[in-house]
């Protein structure tokens, strides 16, 4: 088997700011409230006609530049996203004409907040076998297009943005294990409940709000900070390291509280985890792709570090990957 690893990464966040003071003229909420039980200040918004493959082009192509390898060179893409231009196509294959990258296969994951991290674990599996050399792999929302901005338990949370990363084989370092955990049974818990093959659109679905995402948050939490621990902990058993081992930890920017209680759960001090909810907000799976491509352009990844990569999200699901940077 190949080593693989993250040679290049780029993003792309949206110029438009919605602040926490934004929102108090929207819904009943408080700048307080938000920052005291999400840590979120403001968060992106996409411009009227920006859909999710305009960011994930500009965050691809970011990434691109970065590896120094060509469109041309790259052999599959990987888009995560839940908030995808249309049904179908998908947004991978939209990717692929707009980079030129005429000899890549394209194709979409869904698996919501802990999609970016899926998508590395999928594009290891075909460097590692030796079928693919370069992979594109990129987590993008526009989650502003499923957030009803009428319920104050959600609208405060999410905002849109896009990063993506390029994974080909390494000399040494590079991906050391990886995990992946669903539960499927908890699947009410947070999902967009019209306009799929079980409730088709109809005046009745957008009538009754069906198109927005529904969040029971508070139930959430607690599988979120268990979850993500387990994930962690077998992410770094299967390589043989513990958490003392880790000298970045990347979470899911669910929520502060939730981030905060992982890494102490998992015994990583607070200071060795990444953030960028403040000025983000929850970007599903462009929330893990920015925190990482932040991590290294703020140079808190350097080489050789032991990156811990740790995501939860709809489904649910959940995974961990541990990276020799
Ligand atoms: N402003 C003011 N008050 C609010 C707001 C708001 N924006 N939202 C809720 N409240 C109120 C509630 O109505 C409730 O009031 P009540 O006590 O009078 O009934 C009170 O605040 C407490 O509400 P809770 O839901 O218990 O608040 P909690 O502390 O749990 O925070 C939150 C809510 C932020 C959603 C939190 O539960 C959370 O982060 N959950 C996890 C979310 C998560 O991990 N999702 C998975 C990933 S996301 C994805 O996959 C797309």
């Amino acid at each position: 088997m190949k080593k693989v690893g993250i040679i290049g990464v780029g993003e792309y966040l949206p110029e438009k700011v919605l602040s926490n003071a934004d929102l108090e003229k929207m819904v009943d909420t408080s700048d307080e409230w938000i920052t005291t039980r999400t840590g979120i200040k403001e968060r992106r918004l996409v411009s009227k006609h920006e859909a999710v493959s305009d960011l994930s082009i500009k965050a691809a192509k970011a990434a691109l530049r970065d590896a120094k390898v060509k469109a041309q060179e790259l052999d599959l893409i990987i888009v995560a996203s839940i908030t995808p231009d249309f049904q179908f196509p998908s947004v991978a294959c939209l990717l692929q004409n707009a980079l030129g990258a005429k000899g890549a296969a394209a194709f979409d994951i869904s698996a919501a907040c802990a999609g970016f991290v899926y998508a590395i674990i999928i594009a290891q599996q075909f460097i590692a076998r030796g079928n693919y050399k370069n992979v594109l792999v990129v987590g993008a929302e526009v989650l502003s297009s499923i957030t009803d901005w009428q319920d104050r338990n959600t609208c405060v949370l999410f905002g849109d943005g896009a990063a993506a990363a390029v994974l080909s084989e390494v000399k040494s370092g590079g991906i050391l294990s990886t995990y992946m955990g669903c539960d499927g049974s908890a699947s009410e818990l947070l999902m967009v409940p019209g306009g799929g093959s079980r409730n088709p659109t109809s005046h009745k679905t957008i009538d009754n709000r069906m198109h927005y995402i529904k969040m029971r948050g508070n139930e959430l939490f607690k599988i979120a900070v268990r979850s993500m621990q387990e994930a962690g902990e077998k992410a770094l058993s299967l390589c043989g390291l513990s958490a003392k081992d880790v000298d970045c930890f990347i979470p899911h920017q669910a929520n502060v509280r939730i981030l905060t209680a992982v890494a102490s759960r998992l015994g990583i001090a607070q200071e060795k985890i990444y953030f960028n909810i403040q000025k983000y907000g929850n970007m599903s799976s462009a929330s893990l792709a920015t925190a990482l491509c932040g991590a290294v352009k703020e140079k808190r990844i350097k080489k050789g570090d032991i990156v811990l990569l740790d995501a939860f999200g709809a489904g649910l699901v959940w995974g961990a990957c541990v990276i020799k940077w």
